[in-house]
Protein backbone atom coordinates (compact mmCIF):
# COMPACT_ATOMS: atom_id res chain seq x y z
CA UNK A 1 0.00 0.00 0.00
CA UNK A 2 0.94 3.22 -0.72
CA UNK A 3 -0.32 6.79 0.11
CA UNK A 4 -1.07 8.37 -3.20
CA UNK A 5 -1.97 12.29 -4.72
CA UNK A 6 -2.41 13.46 -8.31
CA UNK A 7 -0.32 17.06 -8.33
CA UNK A 8 1.99 19.83 -9.76
CA UNK A 9 5.21 20.62 -8.87
CA UNK A 10 7.21 23.88 -9.08
CA UNK A 11 9.98 23.98 -10.69
CA UNK A 12 13.14 25.55 -8.96
CA UNK A 13 12.49 29.11 -9.83
CA UNK A 14 8.55 29.02 -8.91
CA UNK A 15 9.81 26.98 -5.75
CA UNK A 16 11.88 29.68 -4.65
CA UNK A 17 9.67 32.05 -5.26
CA UNK A 18 7.02 30.48 -3.23
CA UNK A 19 9.38 29.35 -0.64
CA UNK A 20 9.97 33.68 0.04
CA UNK A 21 6.47 33.95 0.26
CA UNK A 22 6.30 31.09 3.07
CA UNK A 23 9.22 32.14 4.95
CA UNK A 24 6.62 35.33 5.59
CA UNK A 25 4.82 33.51 7.65
CA UNK A 26 4.73 34.64 11.27
CA UNK A 27 7.42 32.32 13.52
CA UNK A 28 5.67 30.29 16.16
CA UNK A 29 2.55 30.66 14.60
CA UNK A 30 2.29 27.06 12.69
CA UNK A 31 4.95 25.11 10.89
CA UNK A 32 6.17 26.44 7.66
CA UNK A 33 6.82 23.62 4.38
CA UNK A 34 10.22 23.24 3.70
CA UNK A 35 10.26 24.58 -0.08
CA UNK A 36 10.91 20.51 -1.27
CA UNK A 37 7.59 20.18 0.09
CA UNK A 38 5.43 22.52 -1.76
CA UNK A 39 2.77 21.52 -4.31
CA UNK A 40 -0.73 21.63 -5.22
CA UNK A 41 -2.45 18.77 -4.88
CA UNK A 42 -4.91 17.85 -7.37
CA UNK A 43 -6.65 14.71 -6.02
CA UNK A 44 -6.10 13.29 -3.14
CA UNK A 45 -5.85 9.35 -3.32
CA UNK A 46 -5.08 8.33 -0.06
CA UNK A 47 -3.87 4.38 0.41
CA UNK A 48 -3.93 2.74 -3.03
CA UNK A 49 -2.68 -0.82 -3.17
CA UNK A 50 -0.53 -2.34 -5.76
CA UNK A 51 -3.06 -3.34 -8.66
CA UNK A 52 -5.33 0.21 -7.95
CA UNK A 53 -1.93 2.13 -8.84
CA UNK A 54 -1.38 0.05 -11.70
CA UNK A 55 -4.75 0.77 -12.97
CA UNK A 56 -4.33 4.73 -12.12
CA UNK A 57 -0.91 4.84 -14.14
CA UNK A 58 -2.26 3.45 -17.09
CA UNK A 59 -5.53 5.65 -17.21
CA UNK A 60 -3.46 8.77 -15.89
CA UNK A 61 -0.72 8.46 -18.55
CA UNK A 62 -4.00 8.41 -21.40
CA UNK A 63 -5.34 11.96 -20.34
CA UNK A 64 -4.87 14.28 -22.74
CA UNK A 65 -5.29 18.05 -21.14
CA UNK A 66 -4.13 21.29 -21.98
CA UNK A 67 -1.52 22.95 -20.01
CA UNK A 68 -2.25 26.16 -17.92
CA UNK A 69 -1.14 28.77 -16.05
CA UNK A 70 -1.78 30.45 -12.39
CA UNK A 71 -1.43 33.02 -10.83
CA UNK A 72 -1.17 32.68 -7.09
CA UNK A 73 -2.11 35.80 -5.76
CA UNK A 74 -3.58 35.66 -2.54
CA UNK A 75 -3.02 33.74 1.16
CA UNK A 76 -5.52 32.41 3.30
CA UNK A 77 -6.33 29.60 6.02
CA UNK A 78 -8.88 27.06 6.88
CA UNK A 79 -9.89 26.63 10.51
CA UNK A 80 -10.64 23.25 10.09
CA UNK A 81 -7.36 21.38 8.36
CA UNK A 82 -5.56 24.43 10.18
CA UNK A 83 -3.86 25.28 7.38
CA UNK A 84 -2.25 28.37 5.66
CA UNK A 85 -2.32 28.31 2.06
CA UNK A 86 -1.50 30.23 -1.32
CA UNK A 87 -4.52 30.49 -4.48
CA UNK A 88 -5.17 31.85 -7.93
CA UNK A 89 -7.97 33.93 -7.59
CA UNK A 90 -9.16 32.21 -10.81
CA UNK A 91 -8.82 28.62 -11.53
CA UNK A 92 -8.01 28.07 -15.39
CA UNK A 93 -10.55 25.36 -17.16
CA UNK A 94 -8.01 23.51 -18.29
CA UNK A 95 -7.36 22.69 -14.78
CA UNK A 96 -10.45 22.46 -13.59
CA UNK A 97 -10.32 19.72 -16.53
CA UNK A 98 -7.88 18.38 -15.36
CA UNK A 99 -8.69 17.24 -12.18
CA UNK A 100 -12.68 16.13 -13.35
CA UNK A 101 -10.52 13.37 -15.39
CA UNK A 102 -8.18 12.63 -12.72
CA UNK A 103 -11.42 12.02 -10.31
CA UNK A 104 -13.10 10.19 -13.07
CA UNK A 105 -10.31 7.79 -12.85
CA UNK A 106 -9.91 7.34 -9.30
CA UNK A 107 -13.49 7.00 -8.87
CA UNK A 108 -13.38 3.90 -11.61
CA UNK A 109 -10.67 2.42 -9.81
CA UNK A 110 -12.54 2.69 -6.58
CA UNK A 111 -11.25 4.88 -4.63
CA UNK A 112 -13.16 7.58 -2.61
CA UNK A 113 -12.51 10.94 -3.36
CA UNK A 114 -13.03 14.87 -2.05
CA UNK A 115 -16.66 15.10 -3.15
CA UNK A 116 -16.53 18.60 -2.43
CA UNK A 117 -16.14 21.01 -5.51
CA UNK A 118 -12.50 21.12 -5.96
CA UNK A 119 -10.26 24.16 -3.80
CA UNK A 120 -7.07 25.09 -5.51
CA UNK A 121 -4.64 26.02 -2.97
CA UNK A 122 -1.01 25.24 -2.39
CA UNK A 123 -0.01 24.88 1.79
CA UNK A 124 2.94 26.64 3.31
CA UNK A 125 2.46 26.31 6.91
CA UNK A 126 0.11 23.70 9.20
CA UNK A 127 -1.08 23.44 12.68
CA UNK A 128 -1.93 27.06 12.62
CA UNK A 129 -4.64 27.13 15.06
CA UNK A 130 -5.79 30.78 14.88
CA UNK A 131 -6.26 32.86 11.96
CA UNK A 132 -2.74 34.44 10.61
CA UNK A 133 -2.51 37.61 9.13
CA UNK A 134 -2.66 38.27 5.60
CA UNK A 135 0.61 37.90 3.95
CA UNK A 136 1.28 40.83 1.35
CA UNK A 137 3.40 39.44 -1.92
CA UNK A 138 3.68 40.41 -5.65
CA UNK A 139 1.22 37.54 -7.97
CA UNK A 140 3.37 34.62 -8.45
CA UNK A 141 3.17 33.37 -11.95
CA UNK A 142 3.74 29.51 -12.68
CA UNK A 143 3.22 27.71 -16.03
CA UNK A 144 1.80 24.07 -15.60
CA UNK A 145 3.23 21.67 -18.28
CA UNK A 146 3.05 18.97 -16.01
CA UNK A 147 1.09 16.60 -13.51
CA UNK A 148 2.50 14.11 -11.27
CA UNK A 149 1.86 11.07 -9.06
CA UNK A 150 3.42 11.28 -5.63
CA UNK A 151 3.61 9.05 -3.04
CA UNK A 152 3.57 10.90 0.71
CA UNK A 153 6.17 8.64 3.44
CA UNK A 154 5.19 9.95 6.86
CA UNK A 155 8.38 10.55 8.56
CA UNK A 156 9.83 11.59 12.41
CA UNK A 157 10.04 15.40 11.40
CA UNK A 158 6.69 14.89 8.66
CA UNK A 159 5.99 14.09 5.49
CA UNK A 160 8.52 13.59 2.70
CA UNK A 161 6.94 13.32 -0.96
CA UNK A 162 8.63 11.19 -3.74
CA UNK A 163 7.67 11.91 -7.45
CA UNK A 164 6.76 8.55 -9.24
CA UNK A 165 5.34 9.38 -12.24
CA UNK A 166 4.87 12.61 -14.35
CA UNK A 167 2.92 13.03 -17.62
CA UNK A 168 2.59 16.14 -19.83
CA UNK A 169 0.09 18.21 -20.64
CA UNK A 170 -0.68 19.03 -23.91
CA UNK A 171 0.84 22.45 -25.61
CA UNK A 172 3.38 22.19 -23.35
P1 LIG B 1 -3.29 20.05 2.06
O1 LIG B 1 -1.99 20.64 1.66
O2 LIG B 1 -4.44 20.94 1.83
O3 LIG B 1 -3.27 19.50 3.46
C1 LIG B 1 -0.28 15.41 0.67
O4 LIG B 1 -0.67 15.17 1.97
C2 LIG B 1 -1.25 16.29 -0.03
O5 LIG B 1 -2.53 15.69 -0.06
C3 LIG B 1 -1.42 17.66 0.60
O6 LIG B 1 -1.36 18.64 -0.40
C4 LIG B 1 -2.76 17.62 1.26
O7 LIG B 1 -3.51 18.79 1.11
C5 LIG B 1 -3.49 16.53 0.53
N1 LIG B 1 -4.28 15.74 1.47
C6 LIG B 1 -3.84 15.06 2.53
N2 LIG B 1 -4.84 14.43 3.15
C7 LIG B 1 -5.97 14.73 2.48
C8 LIG B 1 -7.34 14.37 2.62
N3 LIG B 1 -7.76 13.55 3.57
N4 LIG B 1 -8.19 14.88 1.73
C9 LIG B 1 -7.78 15.71 0.75
N5 LIG B 1 -6.50 16.07 0.56
C10 LIG B 1 -5.60 15.58 1.41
Amino acid sequence: MARLFFAVWPDSAVRDALAAVAQQFPAGRGRVLPPENLHITLVFLGEVDDDCRAQLVERAAAVRAERFDLGLDHSGWWRRPQVAWLAPSAVPGPMVQLVNALTCIARDCGLRVEERSYRAHLSIARRVSRPPPALAFQPIHWEINEFCLTESVTEQGGARYRICDRWPLTGA
